[in-house]
């Protein structure tokens, strides 16, 4: 064993030395761990996303500043950028639905427990009417991950006073966001 090492090692530039191909491999080895632990740190801030929607609301904290800017890309062109919804929204159009409701303390939305309204949002009017109800309400669960809903309905629950947010609260002890 030792006569065949050195046989092979004389010659050699510099005895020990990697060959070329071990040195790639060992960096090789090097990125992809650095890569996981990238990866596993930013798996753990973000809160284990994806896949499946099976984030927990003890572990993901709805922030209403996070749901503001959500509010205002997917929502406000319907219910208004300040919740003031859309006009004559009691009134019943052609094709069977009602213009979008105001989200502020004139609309109704404050009637609602944090259950039905997040399962309004995700499922969209349809699904949450039931059946033989048009509504244009669209469904967002392709779109918004279940704590962004809830971010989204906590920015939604600021355009409320103090009455209309305790209401609402006594609403949702029986009826929580899932
Ligand atoms: C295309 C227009 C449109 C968009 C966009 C839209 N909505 Fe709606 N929304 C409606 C309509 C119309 C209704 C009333 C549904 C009905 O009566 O059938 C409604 C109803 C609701 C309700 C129930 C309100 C109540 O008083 O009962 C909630 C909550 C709601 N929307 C939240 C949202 C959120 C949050 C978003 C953004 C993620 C959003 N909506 C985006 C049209 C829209």
């Amino acid at each position: 064993m030792s006569s065949r090492a050195s046989g092979k090692r004389r010659g050699a530039p510099r005895a020990g030395s990697p060959t070329p191909l071990a040195t790639h491999r060992r960096r090789t080895a090097a990125y992809v761990t650095l890569g996981l632990l990238v990866a596993t740190a930013i798996w753990a801030v973000a809160g284990a996303p994806i896949p499946g929607r099976s984030e927990s609301p003890a572990t993901t904290a709805a922030n209403p500043r996070d749901g503001k800017a959500l509010y205002i890309t997917h929502c406000a062109s319907c219910h208004g950028e300040r919740g003031e919804g859309q006009p004559d929204w009691k009134t019943k159009k052609a094709d069977g639905t009602y213009p979008a409701p105001p989200h502020d303390p004139s609309g109704h939305t404050w009637h609602h427990a944090d259950g039905l309204l997040f399962r309004i949002v995700r499922d969209g009017g349809q699904v949450a009417g039931g059946p033989g109800i048009r509504s244009a309400m669209p469904a967002w669960n392709d779109t918004l991950t279940d704590a962004q809903i809830r971010a989204t309905l906590e920015y939604i629950k600021t355009l409320w006073g103090p009455a209309e947010r305790k209401a609402q609260a006594n609403a949702s002890v029986s009826d929580p966001y899932p």
